[in-house]
């Protein structure tokens, strides 16, 4: 698996998004399965795994991770996020998000974020946390005193290195004058363009980016056409029964173009990703080990610049139906 670079952490150019494992998120899943798919992500390479301890009630998808890395913890960048998961009893402030819910509520207060940092360890297993993310900016926080108090988990070995997740370019900035931001892991595909501002603070600064949901919760596969129950995409806008035929019409285009290179649809979107910047990382999720593979194999695609420029002329047609706010 090629490998990148993330401020001073590698790793592999395409990991492993493990939020998908925990029930609730697409639909049923069990352990057996989540656990045999993350084995698979691990086996084939993909050992950047992401996770949170807000995915799963109680922790489960950081104990799933932690019994998967168990014996070969050294193979595996574990990252991890905090803020979403409020400890009991404990304020909250609301942030605004494009789902029906309308918003998740958040705490990154510093005086917690040890608090959260032991608690992933013990779901996860390990004495370290090699990226650890704060999952969202919390609007009652001014984020530097956040990162300083993850700066003071850096110095005392509880964690690697400093993320920061669904940022602005100025929350960056403000973040990385105070300790040295490893990562931002900001929503990013062929149908959620980056923002620019962010990915030129993260150049200037020399963060590295990785990208979530880089499969568009799964639109940008082609295959999705219809929800099954319990599946967290019916809080989407974009894939409501109304918007969903839609968007898939305004796609087949690109689902061409991938056919005529004699690629999928998933391994076009991913590749197409890797070639946007050379920071920029990727960590699709996959209950399958044949979908797991298909997507780590993008790692080794290369787009000729005319391909490139045909993919982005068929985006500029692509209208999305169904909301811009993430
Ligand atoms: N920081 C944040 O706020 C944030 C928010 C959302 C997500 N994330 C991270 O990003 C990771 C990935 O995001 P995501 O799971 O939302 O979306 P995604 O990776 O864009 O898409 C996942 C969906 O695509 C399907 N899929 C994957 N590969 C496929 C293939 N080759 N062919 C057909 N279908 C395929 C999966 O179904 P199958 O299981 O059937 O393959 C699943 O339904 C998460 O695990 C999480 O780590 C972070």
């Amino acid at each position: 698996m090629k490998t990148r670079t993330l401020g001073s952490l590698q790793v592999p150019a395409i990991g492993f998004g493990a939020m998908v494992l925990s029930p609730g998120v697409y639909g049923e899943i069990d352990d057996t399965r989540a656990e045999a798919a993350l084995k698979s992500a691990l086996d084939a390479g993909g050992t950047h795994v992401d996770t949170s301890d807000a995915y799963g009630p109680n922790g489960h998808n950081e104990r799933l991770v932690g019994r998967a890395i168990k014996g070969r913890r050294d193979e595996v960048v574990v990252a991890t996020k905090f803020g979403l998961a409020i400890p009991e009893g404990e304020p909250s402030r609301s942030h605004p998000v494009g789902y029906a819910f309308g918003e998740l509520r958040v705490n990154a207060e510093p005086r917690l974020v040890r608090r959260y940092a032991e608690g992933s360890l013990r779901n996860l297993g390990t004495d370290v946390i090699d990226l650890y993310y704060a999952h969202y900016p919390d609007p009652g926080v001014p984020i530097e005193e956040t990162v300083g108090a993850l700066a003071d988990l850096v110095r005392d070995g509880l964690i690697r290195h400093i993320g920061l997740s669904n940022v602005t370019a100025a929350q960056l900035r403000a973040a990385h004058a105070v300790h040295p931001v490893t990562a931002v892991q900001n929503e990013w595909s062929m149908w959620r363009p980056v923002d620019a501002d962010l990915l030129a603070a993260a150049r200037e600064l020399h963060v590295g980016i990785v990208a979530w949901s880089p499969l568009g919760n799964g639109f940008l596969t082609g295959t999705v056409s219809a929800l099954g129950e319990d599946d967290f995409r019916h809080n989407a806008p974009r894939f409501s029964a109304a918007n969903l035929a839609g968007n898939n019409d305004r796609y087949a285009p690109i689902k061409a173009l991938a056919a005529q290179l004699g690629i999928t649809p998933a391994q076009l979107a991913l590749a197409w990703l890797l070639h946007q910047d050379e920071h920029v990382v990727t960590i699709p999720g996959s209950r399958t080990p044949s979908h797991i593979e298909e997507n780590l194999a993008a790692a080794d695609l290369t787009l000729h610049s005319d391909t490139l420029a045909r993919i982005d002329e068929a985006l500029s047609r692509f209208e999305v139906s169904g909301g811009t706010l993430l």
